[in-house]
């Protein structure tokens, strides 16, 4: 099995590289570092003692996959390689919908020419409605709030009607909830180049002393203590799931999307108190206002993935805060530390 991997060298594709690696699958990664660093493939090479062939370049760019696809035999597309950010989306909306429909609609053409057959795509809970009822399952209605949720949405029907069109075509969709942690040898994480948006890595951050303190969003949210619920998913866990799907993409034709996530939610004060707890450090936090666009709880419901991928997330939140902050020391400045 040789999966190309796009966006290989950001958090998520970095730790799903070493997943397949440890499993003896091979791949060929293609990142642009946009949001990234070559650090992270040297360590994931160095972790899983295997060398990979690496393309540095955009894959919007149609001559460089037609190269990729014509220098490797490619089993299966992981597709990782994507804009990220929440208000920057608001910001900037065509260079997201630029960057993360054009990169899907050239890897769909060049898989069609050179007769490759399974992708694997990174979609995103937050193609969810918002007023969606908890647990949410894969069957809840659709809708977005923001640019970058509505290129994951228009990236899923993309996938989807190209299935329909090629009945060869196997199309997995996984909706990740909210990817935290790091490998447990903490020598890769998530490393924002600015000061973080999200929670987990502003925590750690604090609790190094970078930041005074956690600024809660909020504490008058419908949930047992006020602030947000979400469901937390160890990294390393998410990237099992991509493994297992891979192996559904063998097996099966046609789209469908599963949710990755662990079917527990947890508040923004359960995640300080659990990154305390299993780390005997403290980390201050202020109770500050809502942040705009932010909903009450967000978990999934993971039995599709359970009994169709055979996958469900073994690690606990305390690995979760364990790893993260492992990660978190031993590189200070992300992948910059030292350099
Ligand atoms: P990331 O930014 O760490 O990784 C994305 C990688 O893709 C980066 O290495 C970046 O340099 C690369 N990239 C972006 N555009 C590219 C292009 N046109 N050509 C080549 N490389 C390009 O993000 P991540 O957290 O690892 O997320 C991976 C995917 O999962 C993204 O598609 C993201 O939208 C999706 N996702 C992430 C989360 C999350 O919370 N991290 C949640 C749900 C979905
Ligand atoms: C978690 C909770 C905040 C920061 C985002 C994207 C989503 C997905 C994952 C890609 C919320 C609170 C946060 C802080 C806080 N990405 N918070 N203080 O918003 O669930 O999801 O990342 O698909 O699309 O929207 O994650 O980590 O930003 O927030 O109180 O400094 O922590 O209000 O309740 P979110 P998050």
């Amino acid at each position: 099995m040789n999966a190309l991997v796009t966006g290989g060298a950001g958090y998520i594709g970095s730790h799903t590289s070493l997943a397949l690696l440890r499993q003896d699958m091979d791949l060929v990664v293609v990142d642009n570092f946009s949001n990234s660093h070559p650090e992270a493939l040297a360590r994931v090479k160095a972790l899983s003692g295997k060398d990979f062939p690496f393309y540095e370049g955009d894959v919007c760019d149609a001559t460089l996959l037609d190269r990729i696809f014509s220098e490797n035999a490619i089993d299966c597309v992981i597709h990782f390689a994507g804009l990220k950010s929440v208000g920057e989306s608001v910001a900037q909306p065509l260079r997201y919908y630029e960057n993360n429909l054009i990169s899907t609609l050239r890897l769909l053409q060049a898989m069609g020419a050179h007769q490759v057959k399974r992708m694997i795509f990174s979609s995103s809970a937050t193609v969810y409605r918002s007023d969606s009822p908890m647990p949410v399952d894969e069957s809840a209605p659709l809708g977005c709030l923001n640019p970058y949720g509505w290129t994951k949405f228009m990236c899923e029907q993309i996938l989807r009607d190209a299935a329909v069109a090629d009945p060869k075509l196997s199309v997995v969709l996984l909706r990740y909830f909210n990817p935290i942690g790091a490998d447990s040898s903490g020598q890769i994480g998530e490393d924002p180049d600015d000061i973080p948006n999200n929670l987990m890595p502003y925590v750690a951050q604090t609790a190094l002393g970078i930041h005074k303190h956690v600024n809660v969003f909020g504490d008058n949210y419908n949930t047992p203590d006020g602030t947000g619920v979400r469901d937390y998913i160890h990294v390393s866990d998410l990237a099992d799931g991509h493994v297992a799907a891979i192996a559904y993409a063998m097996e099966h034709t046609g789209s469908e999307a599963f949710n990755l996530g662990t079917g527990v939610g947890y508040s923004v004060l359960d995640i300080i108190s659990a990154f305390e707890k299993a780390n005997r450090v403290k980390v201050p936090y202020v109770i500050g206002p809502r942040r705009r666009g932010d909903a009450d709880a967000v978990y999934s419901n993971p039995d599709k993935a359970r009994r169709l991928l055979g996958w469900q997330a073994k690690k606990t939140l305390t690995d979760m805060c364990r790893d993260t902050w492992s990660w978190q020391q031993k590189n200070p400045h992300g992948y910059r530390t030292g350099s």
